[in-house]
């Protein structure tokens, strides 16, 4: 009798500790499911800022420090998106000088977004950094908080989409691409976003080195959907020793790699 009594004592003893440690281990999981729902999609790159300029007050973005053989993050991002080509360094260059700081600007394929970045720290009243990698756009973001730039957003944007409500959402004064034809349809798409872009009244500056080979093919498709009434379809290097605004609705950007200014 005691026996059983000790035994039933012992058994709700158990009881007791048992069903607080799976209330335990429930709450513990909920926590690490949500937090795991929250990683930010930069958990596992190292990052280093990239100064236009090498001075204190120089803007900047991030660029992942990677190497794409050897890292263990998650193998769907886009190397390319995380670094910055030499046509980001012209078109800050160029923007730098020639942007009207009242325009609304949008970057497609910004990549770590140089550029936008460039702008937002101009002080221009609204620019969108768009990419579809969501590994840049959260890199850019970081950069644009850092810097206290709440001028700039980010939004993610495909260039083969069809693009007549993006840009309607976006209503830009002017679009700039750099280096963005990863391949033929993305040169193609860009192609169909800049003759709406000029359709709707705004500008649009393309950067692209002389060795991306798609480059010829958005060119092409420029001539085909007729966009030479916005601008002259070759590519021609920036002068910037020219004070003059170019007043051309399109404009192509050549770039000597080679002789980029890396400030
Ligand atoms: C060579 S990187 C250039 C990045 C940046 N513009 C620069 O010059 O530093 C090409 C960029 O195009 C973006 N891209 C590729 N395909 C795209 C698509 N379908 N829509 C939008 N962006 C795309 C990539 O994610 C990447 O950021």
């Amino acid at each position: 009798m005691i026996m059983s009594k000790e035994k039933k004592y012992h058994a709700s003893c158990l009881r007791v500790p048992s069903n607080s440690l799976m209330l335990l281990l429930f709450i513990f999981g909920m926590t690490l499911s949500s937090t795991i729902a929250l990683v930010s999609p930069l958990a596992g790159f190292s990052l280093h800022k990239v100064k236009l300029r090498n001075n204190d007050s120089s803007p900047y973005c991030f660029a992942a420090t990677v190497d794409p053989t050897k890292e263990t993050v998650d193998i769907k991002y886009n190397f390319l998106a995380t670094q910055v080509w030499p046509s980001a360094r012209q078109a800050s260059f160029v923007l730098e000088k020639y942007v009207d700081r009242s325009w609304k600007v949008c970057e497609f394929g910004c990549g770590p977004a140089l550029p936008s970045l460039v702008m937002a720290g101009l002080g221009l009243p609204k620019v969108f950094a768009t990419d579809l990698d969501m590994v840049a756009l959260n890199m850019v973001e970081k950069a644009a908080n850092e810097q206290g730039f709440d001028n700039l957003v980010t939004k993610r944007v495909d260039l083969t989409a069809e693009p007549e409500n993006i840009l309607k959402s976006i209503n830009a004064d002017l679009y700039l691409m750099s280096d963005v034809f990863e391949n033929g349809a993305v040169a193609q798409g860009a192609a169909l976003f800049t003759i709406k872009a000029l359709e709707a009244g705004s500008r649009v500056w393309t950067f692209a080195q002389s060795d991306r080979a798609q480059r010829d093919i958005y060119l092409k498709e420029l001539e085909i959907l007729g966009a030479e009434k916005y601008g002259s379809i070759t590519w021609k290097m920036a002068d910037l020793s020219s004070d003059n605004v170019p007043d051309e609705m399109l404009l192509l950007f050549d770039l000597d790699e080679v002789n980029v200014n890396y400030g």
